[in-house]
């Protein structure tokens, strides 16, 4: 491929095909930061050829407003706000307005949008018979993926994506009754009563609450608990165009509805090599049990024969420290610190784990960083949350993420059917042989 060269109002890269001699001159796109792309949607019209990236490692899928990463120097930012600030200074709902409305809100506008969201929470009081279908020993994930599918079998009227009202109203819905479906899959899991929401509850004093409470007695929320708990759904709002929205993103490109589409996004993320590394990150901690053997598991780490990867490191984007795991690693002295815990062995695991990891020539040059699950798990089991929800948590805080990547989807002009094509291997065409040849 020949250089980039200027043209008159825009850059363009000159593709020769060396086997016909013909070249094809590619227009060169930019954003407002970040890498340039060359726009190849003309390709296969001009040249027949396809592009090879399997697993989209040099692909722009779509032109976004919402997200930025800079994975080389270890960036993140919602609306042009770094994730650092917005972590210190905003709460959950900031967040969730902002990354919808791409502006922070005001005091009449966050009033306004709190409501609504606090009076969305209520779930349609015939779902709760989904939840005595699944063995009481489901992973809730499962549950969340079958619930949050079934919303669209209740909420007809907000099913229509051409309708802007219906869109909002389906956005919020999601954004409410995540934390109501998801206390709920727990709350089934350990055969204690449903707990409704209340409307005097901030969203993550609401979670705390609807997991945590009992019939006979309330749930002491603290503070400090309720903060870490918001902040952690801060932490995992939003992150460009990962496993699970680009999942969202193609499903909603059928024109699917928005339940179905945010249900899909929830499976993909439970794969542990996305939203399920929170959960895998524990269980890698209590597998290594004591400092002595992390140079056993790095070494398994490094094995190319052995399945086995450092749970919560490495990202295809990040080539540095995640953004998110600094902050989520400062949370969690202030959070074991506000619950008394001393010496958590598994935060020492993970610490030490963490230092030699970031010494091993194997990890410095592939650029193995902790990732925003590294950490999270440990937060999570000092708050009293099971293993098995944490992915559960993961999936509650993306839904705005995925809800604002998905309107930014439908309204988007250029927006058509994902139809991505393939590189085939199979046979060419043969003669068919009958049952009595074969
Ligand atoms: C999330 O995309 C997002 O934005 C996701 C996310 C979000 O907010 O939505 O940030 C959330 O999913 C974070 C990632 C959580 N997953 C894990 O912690 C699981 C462990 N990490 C790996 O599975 C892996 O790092 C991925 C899946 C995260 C990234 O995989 P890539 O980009 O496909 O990289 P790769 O598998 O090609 O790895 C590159 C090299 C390989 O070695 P070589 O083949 O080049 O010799 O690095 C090695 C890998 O073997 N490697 C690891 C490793 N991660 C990568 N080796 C050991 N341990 C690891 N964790």
């Amino acid at each position: 491929m020949n250089d980039a060269k200027s043209t008159a109002n825009r850059d363009t890269v000159t593709l020769t095909d060396n086997s016909t001699g013909k070249s094809l001159e590619l227009p060169i796109l930019g954003g407002t930061v970040g890498p340039r792309a060359i726009d190849v949607s003309k390709l296969y019209a001009e040249t027949g050829y396809f592009t090879y990236d399997p697993g989209f490692t040099s692909t722009a899928s779509c032109d976004s407003n919402i997200t930025y990463i800079d994975g080389e120097v270890g960036v993140l930012m919602h609306r042009g706000y770094l994730i650092e600030d917005l972590a210190e200074n905003s709460d959950f709902m900031d967040v969730c307005y902002l990354l919808l409305h791409g502006e922070l809100p005001d005091a009449k506008e966050k009033t306004r949008f709190e409501k609504s969201i606090t009076y969305h929470t209520m779930l349609h009081e015939q779902m709760n018979n989904f939840f005595r279908g699944f063995r009481r020993d489901s992973h809730p994930m499962a549950v969340m993926v079958g619930v949050v599918g079934a919303m669209s079998a209740f909420y007809h009227d907000s099913t229509d994506i051409n309708d802007p009202h219906q869109r909002m109203v389906a956005s919020h819905r999601l954004i409410a009754k995540m934390p109501t479906i998801a206390a709920m899959a727990y709350k089934y899991s350990v055969g204690q009563p449903f707990v409704y929401p209340r409307n005097n509850l901030s969203y993550a004093e609401n979670f705390l609450h609807m997991m945590f409470s009992v019939p006979c007695e309330e749930y002491q929320i603290s503070p400090v608990l309720a903060r870490a708990m918001d902040r952690i759904f801060i932490l995992h709002a939003d992150h460009e165009q990962n496993a699970s929205t680009s999942t969202v993103r193609i499903a909603g490109s059928s024109n699917a509805n928005p339940f179905a589409c945010i249900a899909a996004g929830i499976a993909s993320l439970w794969g542990p090599a996305h939203g399920g590394a929170n959960e895998a990150v524990l269980q890698m901690l209590n597998e290594i049990g004591s400092k002595d053997r992390i140079p056993e598991f790095i070494k398994r780490a490094k094995d190319k024969d052995d399945p086995f990867r450092l749970m919560g490191f490495g990202h295809r984007v990040y080539k540095n420290y995640d953004p998110r795991a600094k902050v989520m690693q400062k949370s969690c002295h202030e959070v074991l610190g506000e619950l008394g815990i001393e010496h958590d062995p598994l935060l020492e695991i993970a610490m030490a784990l963490e230092k030699i990891a970031l010494e091993d020539d194997y990890f410095v040059e592939k650029k193995l960083f902790p990732n925003v699950d590294f950490y999270s798990g440990i937060i999570l089991k000092a708050m009293g949350i099971p293993t098995s929800m944490f992915t559960v948590l993961f999936a509650v805080a993306r839904t705005v993420g995925w809800v604002a990547q998905w309107r930014e989807m439908i309204e988007d002009p250029k927006q058509r059917i994902s139809r991505p094509r393939q590189l085939y291997h199979g046979y060419a065409q043969r003669d068919y042989v009958p049952l009595d040849k074969r």
